[in-house]
């Protein structure tokens, strides 16, 4: 009982009991937001997979429901998306709109067949509270293609369409349709671009403006699968781009990753956010295939990351997709420590009491160090460290000794972010107890990162080598009294 509670974070999605993975089917509707997702309702590794459900009206506070999707002739529930029918063009919903889920229907390769997998329709007409498998099943195959999945659809109001990306292999496939029942090829893109260290999982297509001259332009996030080699294991590589209704070009040959950590996958956006809120709003699997089955929690496993509103930025002349935390967040917090021009030297750290659940600290810092950095201090023994080394102009951040590192040998290697040349650092961290989000310089970059240390945070150390360095503006903020 206690192991259950041991790691579970307060302010990430998490499953009661069980296995989770990818995030599925985000819409929101009617004043809520569901988050569908990879379950295995009976085992604690990955499995059969069900779409599970779950429920916010911020965005931070999930509420589990019902599992929403079952395995059933045609295969598991695989990843795919949700979208709101507003004009009937399924014909389902001849009285109000709701939701059509597009998901991958999978038959596991066995000695008798290669594996398969199709694209599947399921509705429903009470706000995703149950929902009918749609009778035409399945509505896209393919021949020969059996990587063939994650459909992440939207309607694309300029051609009149909707538009599916689906995953094939190591490139990204667009079809288009009038009904969501027939499906028409219309591109692929992926080859001779981008990394392509794994299989490619999970894409989103969608538009953002460039926060300053409000620019437009498409962005197509790629999940790449773990290669069994590199360091790295599963990450999220993003393409700045135009589509043109039927096919996506990139603007660049370089590969830009959307996180720098380790454990951020599959993430992908939500569809039907309201016009007048107008964000971009994503979140992603926190964990990485090199160890999502093995990480040391008791009766559940893996968890979201916070939800994190993406933006375009242009930093050193490239367009780059850039996230931070949903502001519902902050009223999850209270400040307890403000400073103001903190000078901090190399003799003399400062060390911030804080034992509590969960932390956001935000340090806006000048730079005369060779070396700073924050020391996370979990317990007396357990220690996570987040430092700028500003000889090299690299972000790292150490959680060798974060507590149970012992399950994966690819777990204690360290996360790494090199930087332009700088003496200005902005830092936002989110600790909850098994995970760090790190925010550099409002967004620009991301580092997420599990750790498995007995408690959360018993304290922070901030230092410097080599000269002071200053903390000119931050804060410690805590749970808010009538937080959950
Ligand atoms: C990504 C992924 C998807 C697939 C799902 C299966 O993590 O491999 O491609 O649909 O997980 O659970």
């Amino acid at each position: 009982k206690q192991e259950i509670l041991q790691y579970r974070p307060s302010l990430h999605f998490t499953t009661k009991k069980n296995w989770l993975n990818d995030p599925n089917g985000l819409v929101y509707f009617k004043g809520e937001y569901h988050l569908f997702y990879q379950h295995n309702p009976n085992e604690n590794i990955w499995g059969p997979m069900h779409w599970g459900h779950a429920v916010s009206k911020d965005l931070i506070a999930w509420e589990e429901l019902e599992i929403a999707l079952y395995p059933d002739e045609h295969g598991t529930i695989f990843s795919g998306s949700t979208v709101v029918d507003w004009n009937n063009t399924t014909g389902f919903f001849p009285d109000e709109p709701g939701l059509v889920a597009i998901f991958t229907h999978h038959q596991e390769a066995s000695a008798e067949i290669v594996q398969k997998q199709t694209q599947s329709l399921a509705y429903s007409k009470d706000n995703g509270r149950t929902w009918v498998k749609y009778e035409g099943n399945p509505v896209l195959s393919h021949a020969s293609k059996s990587d063939f999945r994650d459909p992440k659809v939207f309607y694309d109001e300029k051609t009149e369409k909707w538009i599916m990306s689906l995953a094939t292999s190591q490139t990204i496939s667009f079809y288009s349709s009038l009904n969501l029942i027939d499906w028409e090829f219309e591109s692929e893109f992926g080859d001779n671009v981008g990394s392509h260290d794994g299989v490619w999982e999970c894409p989103d297509l969608f538009k953002l403006k460039a926060e300053d001259t409000e620019e437009e332009k498409w962005i197509l996030i790629v999940s790449i699968g773990d290669n069994g080699i590199s360091n790295m294991g599963s990450r999220t590589q993003y393409f700045v781009g135009a589509f043109n209704g039927s096919v996506f070009t990139s603007e660049h040959d370089d590969i830009r990753w959307l996180d720098y950590g380790r454990d951020n996958y599959a993430g992908v956006s939500f569809s039907d956010i309201p016009e007048e809120d107008g964000r971009r709003i994503y979140l992603g699997w926190m964990s990485n295939w090199r160890y999502a089955n093995v990480v040391p929690t008791d009766g559940w496993r893996n968890q979201m990351t916070i939800p994190r509103e993406l933006r375009l930025r242009n930093i050193e002349g490239k367009y780059k997709v850039i996230q931070y935390p949903v502001e519902e967040l902050t009223s999850y917090f209270e400040r307890t420590v403000d400073i103001q021009n903190y000078e901090v030297e190399p003799s003399n750290p400062k060390r911030i009491e804080v034992n509590e659940r969960y932390v956001d600290l935000f340090l806006d810092i000048k730079n005369d160090a060779d070396q700073f950095g924050v020391t996370l201090n979990h317990t007396t023994a357990h220690t996570t460290t987040i430092e700028y080394d500003a000889l090299n102009h690299v972000i790292l951040l150490n959680r060798r000794n974060s507590g149970n590192v012992e399950f994966s040998d690819m777990f204690s290697t360290d996360q790494e972010l090199k930087m332009s040349e700088r003496n200005h650092v902005q830092l936002r961290v989110i600790i909850d107890k098994c995970s760090i989000e790190i925010f550099i310089d409002d967004g620009a970059y991301a580092i997420t990162s599990l750790v498995y240390p007995d408690e959360t945070c018993e304290s922070i150390t901030l230092y410097s080598k080599g000269g002071n360095m200053t903390v000119k503006n931050g804060y410690v903020a805590i749970p808010a009294k009538n937080a959950t």
